[in-house]
């Protein structure tokens, strides 16, 4: 409808539980975008450490938005910044409009985190998950709220990846579904939709094309590098397979498949040896420094 709703259900008061990686992008992206934020973490180092980045990342965005005026590039950092506060305790993030959670990837964990999320907030708040490879409803499974519960799921790095996917449950109701999308396009994304499916849309269709380009290397069809070229200049991609997976970690990569392999039970997801030996071998690609996507390339690729 063209009724005022959007605007009374505006997201104005965000809290993101978990403060690593993905986490402290959200944060940056709504405070960015005007609202308040809260960082909830359990580790009050990486708090200290999500602020840094945060001011790092602000310092970016701000030269690219007011190229050469250091004065606004300034207020704009240190305002984005100040709208920011971070807490190791639950409590401090409860009475907000929106939580999204961004903790480590278990089942068991983020159940109890939005169990306990539950009964601290007011009934207006909405949850939502930025999981990747669990079931949105099976993290929501223990809430009374489940009209005001959904998935947001984000792609690293926050800041720069212009995709949401907003993951609408069937208990998922069409206001909360709207608020989300709404609250998605106030922070700079591009909002699809899709059902709580196994790797939703993007990692669904990346895993098998992932797979078999390591499949490919390992049968000798092609050297990595022809691999990368080839779908870098034919297929019009950014960067080729083995630099995206020396990107995001082998080990991450490798985590990818093997849920959605329990998931569907579909043999493109199965493990492959040559996966399996490097990420035992601890080669997980930029992070455990090998690789063949040096950082620049990696800027580039990403237009940073
Ligand atoms: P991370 O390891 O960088 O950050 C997780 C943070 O959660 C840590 O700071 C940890 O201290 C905190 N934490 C753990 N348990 C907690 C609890 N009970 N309460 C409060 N804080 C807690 O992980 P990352 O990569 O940011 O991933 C977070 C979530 O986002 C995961 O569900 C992951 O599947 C999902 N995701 C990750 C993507 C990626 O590329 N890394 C992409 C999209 C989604």
């Amino acid at each position: 409808s063209f009724s005022s709703s959007a605007s009374l259900n505006a997201v104005k008061t965000v809290t993101v539980v978990g403060g690593g990686l993905m986490g402290s992008g959200i944060a940056q992206v709504a405070a960015q975008a005007g609202q308040n934020v809260t960082i909830i973490d359990i580790n009050s180092e990486l708090l200290e450490k999500a602020q840094k980045s945060i001011q790092i990342n602000l310092t970016r965005v701000g030269k690219k938005l007011y190229k050469g005026d250091e004065a606004k590039i300034a207020s704009f950092v240190k305002e984005s910044a100040e709208r920011i506060r971070v807490s190791t305790k639950l409590e401090d993030g409860a009475d907000v409009d929106l939580i999204v959670e961004a903790i480590v990837e278990k089942l068991d964990v983020k159940q109890e985190l939005f169990n306990k999320l539950d009964v601290l907030s007011p009934p207006r708040t909405i949850f939502a998950t930025n999981t990747s490879c669990i079931s949105v409803n099976a993290i929501g499974a223990g809430i009374q709220r489940k009209d005001r519960y959904g998935g947001l799921h984000f792609f690293n790095p926050v800041p720069v990846m212009k995709l949401l996917e907003v993951i609408k449950c069937d208990s998922t109701s069409e206001e909360t579904y709207q608020t989300m999308m709404e609250w998605g396009k106030s922070v700079g994304k591009t909002c699809i939709t899709c059902k709580d499916t196994p790797g939703f849309v993007v990692n669904r269709l990346l895993g098998p094309y992932s797979a078999e380009a390591i499949r490919m290397l390992e049968r000798g069809d092609a050297t990595k590098e022809d691999i990368d070229i080839g779908m870098k200049l034919g297929a019009g991609l950014p960067m080729g397979p083995f630099e995206l997976a020396d990107y995001t970690g082998l080990d991450t990569n490798r985590l990818a498949q093997q849920a959605l392999y329990s998931m569907t039970k579909n043999e493109v997801f199965a493990p492959i040896e040559l996966l399996e030996k490097m990420v035992a071998e601890g080669k997980y690609g930029i992070k455990s420094g090998e690789g063949d996507a040096s950082a620049e390339d990696i800027d580039i690729a990403m237009k940073l």
